[in-house]
C-alpha cells in the first residue's frame, strides 16, 4: 500500500484581488498539493465579503476577499502581490503570526530592510521577479559583465502594462545594479504600453559592437508558478531572508 499522499500545502494571498491574486488563486485552485484557506484584500475593498473565485471569474472557490487575519484554517505560508504600502502591516502580522511570506511586491524603498522584522522569526523570500529564466540570468549577469571590457556601457529597458505603477520595474533596478556591479553608470528606460504582461532588454554597448539579452513574458502565471514553487520549498526552511535562487536549486519537495 503507497503512504497516504502528505496534506496539501495551506496558502494564504495578500493582494488577492489584483491582477497577480487571481492568476494565484486560479493556480493553486488547480493544484493538489495547495489549498487556499485565505485571500487578503484592501480594508476598503467593496469587494470583501465575495468569493475570490468569483470575483476572478474562476466561479466560487469557497475562500472569501477578506481583510488580513487568521479566520479559518491557519496558513502555512503567505504569498504577497501587493503594493508596497500593504508592507508594514503585512510584516508586523507575519512576524505576530509566525507565518513564513513569499513577497513579489515591488516599488517598496529596500524591500530587505522593510521585511528585516519578518526575517528574524520566519523564513522570508522576496523577489522582483519570480521568473525561473530571469533569476539564472540574475546569477550569470556580474560574471558576464566583468568579462566585457569596462567602457562597454549599459543599458536596462523596462516595458510594461500601462497600469504599473513603478518604473523602472524591480527587475530592471536589480539587473541594473548586477550589471553594473553598484560602480558602473547604467542607463536605465521605462516603457508603460498597452497589455505588455513585462519585458526587459540588457545592452552591452561596444565601441563596434552590441550584445543584447531580451526576455519576455507570454503571461503573468510565469511569475505565480515562480512564487508557488518558492511558497512550496520555503516553508521547509528556517528563519532569514532568501532570494529565489537559493530555493530553485533545492531538491523538488
Ligand atoms: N515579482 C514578480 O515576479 C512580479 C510579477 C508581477 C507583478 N509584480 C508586482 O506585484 C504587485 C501586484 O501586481 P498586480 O499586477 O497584481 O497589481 P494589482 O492588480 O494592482 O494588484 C494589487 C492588489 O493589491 C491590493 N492591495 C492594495 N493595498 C492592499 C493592502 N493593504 N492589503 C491587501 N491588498 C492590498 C490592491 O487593491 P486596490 O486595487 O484596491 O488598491 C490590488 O487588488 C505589484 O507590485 C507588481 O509590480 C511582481
Amino acid at each position: 500500500m503507497s503512504p497516504p499522499a502528505p496534506a496539501p500545502l495551506a496558502v494564504a494571498v495578500h493582494g488577492a484581488g489584483g491582477r497577480m491574486g487571481g492568476v494565484l488563486c486560479r493556480l493553486i485552485a488547480a493544484a493538489t498539493d495547495l489549498r487556499l484557506v485565505a485571500a487578503w484584500g484592501r480594508s476598503g475593498d467593496d469587494r470583501l465579503g465575495r468569493d475570490v473565485g468569483t470575483i476572478h471569474g474562476l466561479g466560487p472557490l469557497g475562500v472569501p476577499l477578506e481583510r488580513l487575519g487568521v479566520r479559518g484554517t491557519r496558513p502555512a505560508v503567505v504569498v504577497d502581490f501587493s503594493l508596497p504600502a500593504a508592507w508594514p502591516a503585512l510584516a508586523e502580522f507575519c512576524r505576530e503570526e509566525r507565518l513564513p511570506l513569499v513577497s513579489g511586491t515591488t516599488g517598496g524603498e529596500d524591500p530587505e530592510r522593510t521585511l528585516a522584522g519578518v526575517a528574524e522569526v520566519v523564513p522570508v523570500l522576496w523577489a522582483p521577479n519570480f521568473s525561473p529564466a530571469l533569476a539564472a540570468l540574475a546569477e550569470v549577469l556580474p560574471t558576464l559583465a566583468g568579462l566585457l571590457p569596462e567602457e562597454v556601457a549599459l543599458g536596462v529597458l523596462d516595458v510594461h502594462h500601462a497600469r504599473k505603477r513603478d518604473a523602472p520595474s524591480g527587475t530592471a533596478l536589480r539587473l541594473a545594479q548586477l550589471a553594473g556591479s553598484g560602480t558602473r553608470p547604467v542607463a536605465t528606460a521605462s516603457l508603460r504600453l498597452g497589455e505588455v504582461v513585462g519585458e526587459h532588454v540588457l545592452y552591452f554597448e561596444g565601441a563596434d559592437e552590441r550584445l543584447e539579452i531580451r526576455h519576455r513574458v507570454h503571461d503573468r502565471s510565469v511569475f505565480a508558478r515562480g512564487a508557488l514553487l518558492a511558497a512550496r520549498r520555503l516553508v521547509a526552511r528556517g528563519p532569514g531572508w532568501y532570494r529565489l535562487a537559493d530555493v530553485l536549486r533545492d531538491p523538488p519537495p
